[in-house]
């Protein structure tokens, strides 16, 4: 029997008449980019991930650049990024104008650890990128130990948790992609930044749009990196289906190999 590698169209089925009507809703709104609904969503995900601050972004790619920026990096800084991970990890530690270092991952759960990070650690490390990758938590409890910021890249692990806490809510800030294979997957591109820190927030709101607070004065080159409503309003149909989905994949992996 072919297994596909994912599969949208088993889950949205029977959803399919309330994505309809919300996408309907934003039509007749009227409002496509930064509105209401994308407001909301922001709101519904912080609360589900336990932060203060959620801001929607383009895709997670410019989440991590964005993030990155927000938390302080500046050009020439050193990133410390899992040599285990996908591409726009580290792709997007470029476009902050800042370096990657690859660090080792631990073979058992395919994740960094204090010890593989300390082993390229320097003067120009400036924060570290702990991917929770498969959707495994990264170890950030015990990086936190080596006393540099952390950018939890949280964007296949949408759902997990990790003593207590949930992926997106370890770090000091952390950052999803909603493409459509991931867990929490939008139609189309989408991402989001996620931290209790008032002031990270502040500064992703204002480069998410070209680096203006006011839509008046532009005080950043920040970038055009918006979610828009179509996006937010199916997100929100999908949000409170994420914990039941995410319990059918433990279930199916936990199966015994026949
Ligand atoms: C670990 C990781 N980081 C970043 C990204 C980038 O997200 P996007 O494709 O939304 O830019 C992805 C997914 O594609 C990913 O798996």
């Amino acid at each position: 029997m072919p297994v596909p590698l994912f599969d949208t169209e088993t889950p949205l089925a029977p959803l399919r008449d309330e994505l309809a009507a919300r996408l309907g809703a934003v039509l007749d709104a009227g409002r496509y980019i930064l509105g209401p609904e994308v407001a909301a969503f922001e709101q519904e995900f912080a609360d589900y991930l336990g932060v203060e601050h959620v801001m929607g972004v383009a895709n997670g790619t410019d989440a991590i650049t964005i993030a990155l920026r927000a938390m302080g990096v500046r050009p020439g800084d050193e990133v410390v990024v899992p040599s285990f991970t996908f591409y726009a990890s580290a792709e997007a530690v470029v476009s902050a104008g800042a370096v990657p270092v690859f660090c080792d991952v631990d073979p058992g759960t395919r994740n960094v650890t204090p010890d593989t990070v300390r082993a390229v650690m320097g003067e120009r490390t400036r924060a570290v990128l702990a991917v929770d990758l498969f959707g495994l938590p990264a170890p950030i409890g015990e990086l936190r130990e080596l006393g540099l910021p952390i950018l939890e890249d949280a964007a296949q692990a949408a759902g997990a948790s990790l003593a207590g806490r949930r992926a997106g809510a370890l770090g000091d800030a952390a950052t999803f992609s909603f493409y459509p294979s991931k867990n929490l997957g939008c139609l189309g591109d989408g991402g989001a930044i996620a931290t209790d820190d008032g002031e990270i927030a502040e500064l992703a709101r204002a480069l998410r749009f070209h680096g203006s607070r006011d839509k008046r004065t532009f005080q950043y080159v920040g970038y055009n990196s918006r979610l828009d409503e179509m996006q937010a309003a199916i997100l929100r149909v999908l949000l409170p289906h994420l914990d039941g989905w995410c319990e059918g994949r433990r279930a199916a992996a936990a199966r015994p190999l026949r």
